[in-house]
């Protein structure tokens, strides 16, 4: 473990972390953490940085939808890292929107945030440092964000819910169950062995957005990984050169992601009064939004075979129902009421 980072000064003081503030660290650390060392496709790759055609279809929906849910102008993209998904969006929204659009990133990495500047369509590019926002109907998006954010995860035993907490023993990373007097879970939630997954981070975002939404009009267009219903399992997993690893092993060199219970989601956003559509696959948003016909408008542009197949390459890796096609998941929440068949 480095010396001089904070995780090795925590643990070398006897204190245990809460797995959140591990996870934390372990991605947005100064000078160590993943996020601001990495770019995004160093490891994995997201469905913007494989191709155009995911940001024209959402762009599709966008004007599709756009009247209905207050003429947004204004865009907020969260966790954006490389910017492709901003750009992509800006240069077809400008098309389609006849109006000076402002964009919003909210982005935590530093080293990201330094390449984002480099996005030259002709909109207003601004950094948010904090969720806050003009009072104005905003459209959010969110690709890959959620299931980046650190949980906590609660594990229940015959002796009721603990708390799982990373400390170091004998110089090795471990789990460890601890009693938390904050849990606010009833008695009989849950059996034995259960583990319930937690984004503190996630729940204080989705607050903010959905206050925004709910007084000033907009949606949020969210795209993760995660099941159409998620069990009460373990589900943290990190990924480290390219292959699986253990999210304690790899210190500062793995990307640690979960899956996301949309349900919880969808609970919150009932609570602030808004409507949920979804979960969706991918695949099923990406046909819905003209998938088929930009695929084919865009090969009729192409000059080689091997541009062909570079498309068409792309065009499965977005939509494959083994991969991305149907374990991404789409959900959209707005306060209109609007008739969306394919959700
Ligand atoms: C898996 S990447 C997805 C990047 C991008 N949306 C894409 O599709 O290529 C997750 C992104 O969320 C950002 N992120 C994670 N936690 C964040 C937070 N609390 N605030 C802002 N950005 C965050 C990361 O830095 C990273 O850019």
């Amino acid at each position: 473990m480095k010396k001089n980072s904070k995780i090795y000064n925590i643990f070398k003081k006897g204190e245990t972390l809460s797995l959140s503030r591990f996870i934390f660290l372990c991605l947005y650390e100064k000078n160590h953490g993943y996020y601001q060392k990495n770019r995004i496709g160093t490891d994995f790759v997201t469905a913007p940085e494989i191709s155009q055609l995911f940001g024209e279809c959402i762009s599709i929906f966008i004007a599709s939808i756009n009247q209905k849910i207050g003429n947004i102008r204004d865009f907020c993209e969260l966790g954006p890292g490389n910017g492709t998904l901003t750009k992509d969006l800006s240069k077809n929204l400008n098309k389609l929107i006849k109006d000076k659009l402002n964009f919003y990133l909210f982005e935590k990495s530093n080293s990201l945030k330094t390449n984002i500047k480099k996005i030259a369509n002709d909109v207003n590019i601004s950094q948010l440092k904090k969720l806050t926002f003009p009072p104005r109907p905003i459209f959010f998006i969110a690709n890959e964000f959620f299931d980046a954010l650190p949980i906590n995860q609660f594990e229940k035993t015959s002796d009721g819910w603990f708390e799982r907490r990373v400390c170091l023993i004998d110089d090795k990373l471990k789990l460890i169950l601890k009693k938390n007097t904050f849990l606010k879970f009833e008695k009989n939630y849950g059996k034995n062995g259960d583990i319930d997954e937690e984004s503190p981070f996630a729940n204080l975002y989705l607050k903010r957005i959905f206050n925004h939404l709910k007084e000033f009009g907009g949606g949020l267009l969210i795209f993760d990984y995660g099941p159409l219903k998620k069990k009460k399992i373990d589900t943290l997993q990190s990924i480290s050169k390219k292959k699986k690893s253990y999210f304690l092993d790899n210190l500062y060199d793995s990307d640690i992601t979960y899956h996301v219970d949309f349900e919880k989601i969808k609970q919150q956003a009932i609570k602030s009064n808004l409507l949920f559509h979804g979960p969706i696959t991918q695949k099923k948003f990406l046909f819905f939004n003209g998938i088929n016909e930009r695929f084919i408008k865009l090969s009729k542009n192409l000059q080689s075979k091997k541009q062909l197949e570079i498309l068409n390459s792309q065009f499965i890796r977005l939509t494959d129902a083994r991969g991305m096609g149907s374990l991404i998941k789409c959900n959209f929440i707005t306060k209109e009421q609007i008739k969306l068949n394919f959700f």
